[in-house]
């Protein structure tokens, strides 16, 4: 299979995510040869977007937690199959807003599931397929909130309207799951300045394209793409 690379990005509400995931977009954009194709979870798909729509409506305040889980796992499980293999496969970088490991940190963390149901259902859901690389955009959860309502737009959505200690522990859940596997997870300190940010997001990431990309002069992806250490 032609490889392409998977870059996601992970961390609490109002981060940054969208934005540098934008950003970095852009910068690959004029730089690569390769189609650069940006999606988001839960959505990305026809169907993804139906579930996302049950996920965020803060009508759905019954939505019991594994049902929860399931959905995003759902929503994942179409994402992958119907964009992010064909994409890969074709070559292309896909840059992702959230992935499996915000299940681990919102789900299994903050809601209490046992985290070996939540890494089996999305091993099942993804096939395995884990990201090349994961900028986790690291922030006290009340400076991100405070962002989010900056921002303005719709009303807080089901999980923004979530307590304060339950956004704390998703935090602290993240930067458990970097510890954990350094070697894709990169903690970018998301209090700084934008622009300061997606520099250091570039660097790190064309460094990555070096590494991986045969037209760089990189080795390729001898992981075969997201079945690499640790990715099952
Ligand atoms: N480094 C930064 N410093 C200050 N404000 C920022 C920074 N990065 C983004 N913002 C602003 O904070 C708000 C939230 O940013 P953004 O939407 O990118 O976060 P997000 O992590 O995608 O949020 P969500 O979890 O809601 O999807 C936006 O208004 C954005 O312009
Ligand atoms: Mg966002």
């Amino acid at each position: 299979m032609a490889n392409g690379l998977f870059i996601t990005f992970e961390g609490p509400d109002g981060a940054g995510k969208t934005t540098q995931l934008r950003r970095l977009a852009s910068f690959l954009t004029s730089r690569l040869k390769r189609p650069v194709v940006t999606t988001r979870e839960p959505g990305g798909t026809r169907i993804g977007d139906a579930v996302r729509a049950i996920l965020l409506d803060p009508a759905h305040a019954e939505l019991c937690r594994e049902a929860e889980m399931l959905l995003y796992a759902a929503s994942r499980a179409q994402h992958v199959a119907e964009r992010i293999r064909p994409a890969l496969a074709a070559g292309a970088v896909v840059l992702c807003d959230r992935y499996v490991d915000a299940s681990l940190a919102y789900q299994a963390y903050g809601l209490g599931i046992d985290p070996a149901v939540v890494v089996a259902v999305n091993r099942f859901a993804t096939g395995g397929l884990l990201p090349h690389r994961t900028y986790l955009l690291d922030i006290d959860p009340s400076e991100g909130l405070r962002r989010v309502r900056a921002r303005g737009g719709p009303g807080a959505d089901r999980i923004e309207q979530k307590a304060l200690a339950y956004h704390q522990r998703v935090r602290e859940a993240f930067l458990r799951l970097a510890a954990d596997d350094p070697q894709r997870i990169r903690v970018i300190d998301a209090s700084r300045p934008e622009e300061e940010i997606a520099r250091e997001i570039a660097a790190d990431c064309w460094a990555l394209c070096q590494r991986l990309l045969p037209e760089m002069g990189g080795a390729g992806d001898e992981t075969g793409c997201g079945c690499g250490p640790g990715q099952g």
